[in-house]
C-alpha cells in the first residue's frame, strides 16, 4: 500500500457491490466527481530552491485547533458498510499512527448519519479533534438535540451541509439498508427504508435556518458545500466561521465546477474574514499543497478514508492519512517551504 489509489482498488475488489457503488459513485455523468481529481492535474507547482528546508513542519491550526497536518476527514455515512467497526475504526485510527505508533491531531467530521453513537466517537476520538455535520432535519427538535448533543461530548464546531436540500441521486441502490446499519444518533435502527431516510431532511431551508443554528449554540458554524462567492458573501454576513468549498464529491448537481477550480472564488470573496476549507478529489500530497496555495486552511477527505477503512479497518485509516502527510510534507520541501503558512499563491500556475 504506497498510495490512495492502492487502497481504492483493495476496496473495489473486496467490498460488497451495493457498498462499492454506493460509495464510489457520483451523480449523472459524473463529470463533476472526475474533475475534481482531474483539476487538479491543470494546475502546476511553481518551486523555489535553496531555502532551507531541514526542519519543515506540517503542523496548523483550524478555527484555533492545532492540527499535526492539515489534511482532515470528512463526513461520510455509514461507516459501517466499510467495516464492522465503523465510526470507531475511524476516530481510533486519526489518533494513532499505525506507522510510527505515535498519537496525532487531526480533525475529524461526524456525520448525521453516523452508524456508530456520537458518544462513543468522541471516547475513541480523544484526545483528537471532532467536528458534528449536521442536516437540517425536518424534526427541528431532532436537529437542535444533535446540537446539545455535540456540546456535551466536547465536539468543537458545528459542519451544516448546505448543497442537499434533497438526497442525490447516486444514494444506496437497493431499497432498504442491510441490517447490520443503524443511525443510532438520529433513533433509527435496522432494517432501515431507503425513503424513511429521504424524508428526514428539509428541502425548504434557508439562510433563515443558518441563523437559527447560530442562536442554538456557541460552538463555531462551518457551511460546507458553498461553490461560488456570492453564497460564500452570505455565509460571512451571517456570522459563519467557516466555509467548506464542496460539491459533495460530485454526488449532488453534476456539471458543476471542481472543488479546486471554485476555491480561488471564494477565498478571493471572503477576503480572511473566515476559514475557508476545501473536499473534492484530494488524493495525493501535491493535491493539499496545491488547495493551500490557492487558499485553503485545509483539506478534507472523502472516499479515501472509506478505501482504508475496508482495506484494514483503523489501521488502513492510519495509513491513509499517514500516506498524505508524508507526501505533503515531502512536497513541502521539494517547493522549498517549511511551514505550512509560508504556503502561497506564487507556488501555483494553471
Ligand atoms: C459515500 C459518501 C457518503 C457521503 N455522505 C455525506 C454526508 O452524509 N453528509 C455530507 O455532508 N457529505 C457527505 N459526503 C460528501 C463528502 O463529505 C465530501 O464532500 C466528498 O466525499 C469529498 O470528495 P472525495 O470523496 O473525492 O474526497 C459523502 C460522500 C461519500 C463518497
Amino acid at each position: 500500500m504506497f498510495s490512495l489509489s492502492d487502497f481504492e482498488q483493495f476496496a473495489q475488489q473486496s467490498l460488497s457491490s451495493d457498498a462499492w457503488s454506493y460509495y464510489s459513485s457520483g451523480a449523472g455523468l459524473q463529470q463533476t466527481m472526475k474533475d475534481n481529481e482531474a483539476a487538479f492535474l491543470r494546475y502546476r507547482l511553481r518551486p523555489r530552491v535553496l531555502r532551507d528546508v531541514s526542519a519543515a513542519d506540517t503542523r496548523t491550526s483550524i478555527l484555533g485547533n492545532t492540527i499535526d497536518f492539515p489534511v482532515c476527514v470528512g463526513v461520510t455515512a455509514m461507516h459501517k458498510l466499510a467495516h464492522d467497526d465503523g465510526e470507531l475504526a475511524t476516530a481510533r485510527g486519526i489518533v494513532m499512527n499505525q506507522i510510527t505508533a505515535t498519537k496525532y491531531k487531526t480533525c475529524m467530521v461526524l456525520g448525521s448519519f453516523s452508524t456508530t453513537a456520537m458518544e462513543e466517537v468522541a471516547e475513541a476520538g480523544s484526545p483528537g479533534l471532532q467536528w458534528l455535520q449536521l442536516y437540517i432535519f425536518r424534526d427541528r427538535e431532532l436537529t437542535r438535540s444533535l446540537i446539545t448533543q455535540a456540546e456535551r461530548v466536547g465536539f468543537k464546531a458545528i459542519v451544516l451541509t448546505v448543497d442537499q436540500p434533497v438526497i442525490g441521486p447516486d444514494s444506496y441502490k437497493s431499497a432498504s439498508l442491510p441490517p447490520h446499519i443503524s443511525f443510532p444518533d438520529i433513533g433509527l435502527s435496522g432494517p432501515i427504508n431507503k425513503e424513511k431516510v429521504r424524508n428526514l431532511i428539509d428541502s425548504s431551508v434557508t439562510w433563515e435556518e443558518v441563523d437559527w443554528v447560530k442562536g442554538l449554540t456557541k460552538l463555531p458554524v462551518v457551511l460546507k458545500g458553498i461553490l461560488t462567492a456570492e453564497d460564500a458573501v452570505e455565509a460571512v454576513r451571517h456570522g459563519v466561521q467557516g466555509i467548506i468549498v464542496s460539491n459533495h464529491g460530485g454526488r449532488q448537481l453534476d456539471g458543476v465546477l471542481a472543488s479546486i477550480d471554485a476555491l480561488g472564488e471564494v477565498v478571493r470573496a471572503v477576503e480572511g474574514r473566515v476559514e475557508v476549507y476545501m473536499d473534492g478529489g484530494v488524493r495525493r500530497g501535491t493535491d493539499v499543497l496545491k488547495a493551500l496555495a490557492m487558499g485553503a486552511r485545509a483539506v478534507f477527505i472523502g472516499r479515501p478514508v472509506l478505501w482504508g477503512l475496508a482495506y484494514k479497518g483503523q489501521e488502513g485509516v492510519g495509513r491513509v492519512l499517514e500516506i498524505l502527510r508524508e507526501e505533503l510534507k515531502s512536497a513541502m520541501v521539494l517547493s522549498g517551504v517549511s511551514r505550512v503558512t509560508d504556503i502561497k499563491a506564487e507556488l501555483l500556475v494553471h
